[in-house]
């Protein structure tokens, strides 16, 4: 259940001024009736490919293809989630917020939790101050300043001290009145084996705060300062509020830059992460010691497109890297490899050779599957024929998720290179459909089909709905005619298409939840919805041009079917082939109409 009701939503909505709220990231100028251009503001471009409806309140890049709403905006921009935006809109434009009925468990849950978090906030404050100020942590501030972590950065990161004493947050919390209890959920405290009291859990470490996108502190990881305490590092374990694996230290300040660069650079550690950040990489995260997890690799794709891997040359990095290439795959992302010398992390890279040093190697990024290429290669035995051929072997899957491209040739001719052989016959064994493991890419590629590709289909579909919202009345005639089944190609164009044909082709974003499903909950359908929206905006609407649209995706579905009957062996298609005549017919008639009326706007 959401937090608060979808009508406290709406009048946030429409409190906001989008074209302010806009203006505070980049500058816009009018373009079209409903249209507002200007440079993205979440990626670097000379040329504006960035547009808003304000009447919509709806924004899309034609550039990165970000899109989305108000809420979406502030998310992006802020680095806050659904519900940090919707209050922060609410605050700003000064809409009182109206919570949905909560089940009294629920609400004290939530109660529980804000404590917690407030908690947690204090001992993190607690620690700082105790790393600044006490004489015990004297040791421990000249250790970061001579590993060159400065107190600006360290500040920007709240790092801090836990003094040495059992109980020194145990006090200063019971004086903030938090309870035994809070402070043992809160992974401060543990009890004693002997004697059952409680006792302060980090003592003499330097101490890292976690936090969440928000910057709340969630918990913390716990830095030995001798080479006596084991171990090196102790982390806050799971508890309500901290959940290994969710989370990426550091995203709650490398969010706005990373989604500025359009890259995030993923190291390893704490202090990676903050020597990154000081040296002016402050698109950087930590894995925090975890393996990638997919809500790691989701963090990530929602901070940018590019992600730049600069895990430690050792298997553990290695194998890392591994398993996001194989979470990326799922996802939009693009994922290279930071050579990094061997043994060094990012801090001792920079600590040894200066920021310029790591600077050069993020330049010197490789495209992660040249990255396996080359380690294929380097690894595998070039001595023997056997040898060569588990090398293709290795290779192969490799070569399977790279269509025809420059950098398919070039990685051909590097192998070919490496292990002498002919080009064309390198090529032939790295082709896909020789072994058993790539049978579903032969078929995909195999197929063959006709005409416009997948993407060309949706790309048809898309203009149409698109045009939809631009004339919402003919719109809404031509959306009742169609199948959506049929006519359209991914899920994701059905549920649109469907939500605009059920009631909300007037206003794209908004339209009853109840009825139509909240479109806060279906972040994929909101941002194609505003993408539509934009593209709609962006030019005079013009009706014959839908028409046009319409016949075509019939003369498509005609298509798709007469396909489908032949492949099932169902000699005879002439009615199909009939019906296919006309539909064309109409749509000959229906585009001149179109080229008709533009070549009179021009004269
Ligand atoms: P490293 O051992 O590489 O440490 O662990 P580091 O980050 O380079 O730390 P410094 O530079 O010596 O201070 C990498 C990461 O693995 C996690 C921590 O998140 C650490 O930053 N880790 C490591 C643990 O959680 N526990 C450990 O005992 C060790
Ligand atoms: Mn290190």
């Amino acid at each position: 259940m959401a937090l608060y009701t979808s009508d406290s939503r709406d009048r946030v909505r429409d409190a906001v001024d989008f074209v302010e709220l806009v203006s505070a990231r980049t500058e816009l100028r009018r373009a079209g009736p409903a249209r507002y251009e200007g440079l993205c503001p979440f990626h670097d471009e000379r040329t504006p490919s960035f547009g808003i409806d304000p009447a919509q309140k709806v924004y899309h890049c034609f550039g990165c293809q970000a899109s989305g709403d108000v809420f979406t905006f502030v998310q992006e921009t802020e680095g806050v989630d659904f519900k940090g935006a919707l209050e922060l809109l609410a605050e700003r434009y000064g809409v009182e917020l109206q919570r949905e009925q909560e089940d009294p468990r629920e609400a004290e849950r939530r109660q529980r939790r804000a404590r917690l978090l407030e908690l947690l906030d204090r001992t993190a404050s607690y620690y700082e101050r105790y790393l600044w100020e006490s004489a015990e942590a004297k040791r421990a501030r000249e250790y970061l300043q001579e590993r060159g972590l400065g107190e600006e950065v360290l500040r920007a990161f709240r790092v801090g001290y836990a003094p040495s004493a059992w109980d020194r947050v145990l006090l200063a919390s019971r004086q903030g009145r938090f309870s035994n209890r809070e402070l043992y959920d809160a992974g401060l405290a543990q009890r004693s084996r002997q004697n059952g009291q409680l006792y302060d859990r980090f003592r003499s470490r330097i101490m890292f705060p976690l936090t969440d996108t928000r910057g709340r502190v969630l918990g913390f990881g716990a830095r030995a300062t001798s080479e006596q305490q084991q171990p090196k590092y102790l982390n806050t374990s799971d508890n309500d509020v901290y959940h290994k694996g969710q989370h990426l230290y550091g995203a709650n300040l490398a969010r706005a830059q990373a989604a500025r660069a359009g890259e995030v650079i993923l190291c390893e550690g704490y202090t990676d992460t903050i020597a990154l950040h000081q040296a002016g990489m402050d698109n950087a995260v930590g894995l925090m010691g975890t393996a990638l997890t997919g809500e790691q690799l989701d963090e990530l794709a929602r901070m940018a497109q590019t992600v730049l891997l600069a895990l430690d040359a050792d298997s553990a990095g290695q194998e890392a890297m591994l398993r996001a290439a194989g979470l990326a795959a799922r996802r939009k992302l693009e994922l290279r490899v930071v050579p990094l010398p061997a043994g060094l992390d990012p801090a001792e890279l920079i600590e040894r050779d200066g920021p310029e040093a790591m600077r050069a190697a993020v330049a010197e990024s490789v495209a992660f599957v040249r990255f396996r290429v080359e380690r294929v290669l380097a690894g595998g035995d070039h001595s023997t024929p056997e040898g060569r051929d588990r090398m293709i072997e290795e290779l192969r899957p490799v070569f399977a998720t790279l269509p025809p491209s420059a950098m398919r040739m070039e990685l051909t001719r590097m192998v070919s290179g490496r292990l002498a052989l002919p080009e064309s016959l390198a090529e032939t064994l790295l082709a896909p459909g020789r072994g058993p493991a790539d049978r579903s890419t032969a078929a995909a590629n195999g197929s063959g089909g006709r005409g416009a590709g997948p993407s060309g289909r949706e790309d048809t579909e898309r203009a149409f709905l698109a045009l939809c919202i631009a004339s919402p009345q003919q719109g809404s005639d031509a959306l009742a005619t169609l199948d959506v089944d049929e006519h359209f190609a991914s899920e994701l164009l059905r549920r649109a298409a469907r939500r605009l044909r059920d009631g909300s082709l007037n206003e794209p974003m908004a339209g009853d939840p109840e009825r139509l499903g909240d479109l806060d909950e279906d972040p994929e359908l909101k941002s194609l919805l505003a993408e539509l929206v934009v593209e709609a905006g962006r030019e005079q609407a013009h009706p014959a041009m839908l028409e046009v649209q319409r016949l075509q995706l019939q003369l498509a579905r005609l298509d798709r079917e007469v396909q489908r009957a032949r492949g099932a062996g169902v000699g005879d298609v002439t009615g199909l082939a009939q019906q296919r005549a006309e539909v064309k017919r109409e749509f000959d008639v229906a585009y001149s109409q179109v080229l008709d009326d533009t070549g009179e706007r021009e004269s």
